[in-house]
């Protein structure tokens, strides 16, 4: 694989902005009076995945926060003011938690390979692999499981977002954003959309009943 320098970070910049600039010549000041942008991505930070070019989104548009995995962690205050900040002031539309395939922090946690912070950080991921084990051990290859967990990893953290004081609040006023979860395929580029268990969440009280299903 081909790898900028480190010098050519800074003249790629210099680029970018010269050509925004030409493109309009009030590109930053319009960037400068503020922000509303109606999503926010909550994916992993592995470097293969960079939402913008993904997704070709512009500046302004997806309030972003990445962690190993795309852990949604109820005691994690960097995600919960992330979440907060997104719903309560920037009033995002939708909620997007985004895993992968190929995912480092899936498959450390898989094969109980990751050591230390990070063997903290995945365990959860960790508990579903011992909550799924039936339908994990069902499927033919590791491969195969790894996909289906970072699947399962993805539907439980949009839970975890349903499970957060931000998102109650936002159900009582009537503001909560649509929430989605996603899984890129690195092998192809292409995102898809999991079909979240909307019906099962209503009747646990998770998703408000006027929720579209
Ligand atoms: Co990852």
């Amino acid at each position: 694989m081909d790898y900028h320098s480190y010098e050519d970070l800074l003249a790629n910049n210099k680029r970018w902005v010269a050509e925004r600039l030409g493109e309009d010549p009030d590109y930053f000041a319009k960037l400068a009076q503020g922000q509303q942008p109606p999503f926010l991505y909550i994916g992993c930070s592995d470097s293969r995945k960079p939402l913008n070019t993904m997704t070709q989104t512009k500046p302004g548009e997806v309030f972003i926060h990445r962690n190993i995995a795309n852990q949604v962690s109820l005691t994690d205050m960097n995600l919960l003011s992330v979440l907060e900040y997104a719903i309560e002031t920037l009033k995002v539309k939708h909620v997007i938690v985004c895993g992968h395939q190929n995912c480092g922090g899936i498959e450390a946690a898989y094969r109980g390979t990751a050591t230390g912070l990070v063997e903290n950080w995945v365990t959860p991921i960790k508990d579903l692999c011992v909550v799924h084990r039936e339908e994990l051990d069902a499927l033919p290859d590791d491969a195969a499981r790894l996909n289906r967990l970072a699947e399962l990893n993805v539907l439980s953290q949009v839970r975890n977002v349903l499970k957060t004081s931000v998102v109650h609040k936002a159900v009582k006023q009537g503001t909560l954003p649509r929430l989605h979860g996603w899984i890129f395929q690195i092998n192809s580029g292409l995102i898809y959309e999991l079909k979240l268990p909307v019906a099962e969440w209503k009747a646990l009280g998770l998703l408000p009943d006027d929720y579209p299903a």
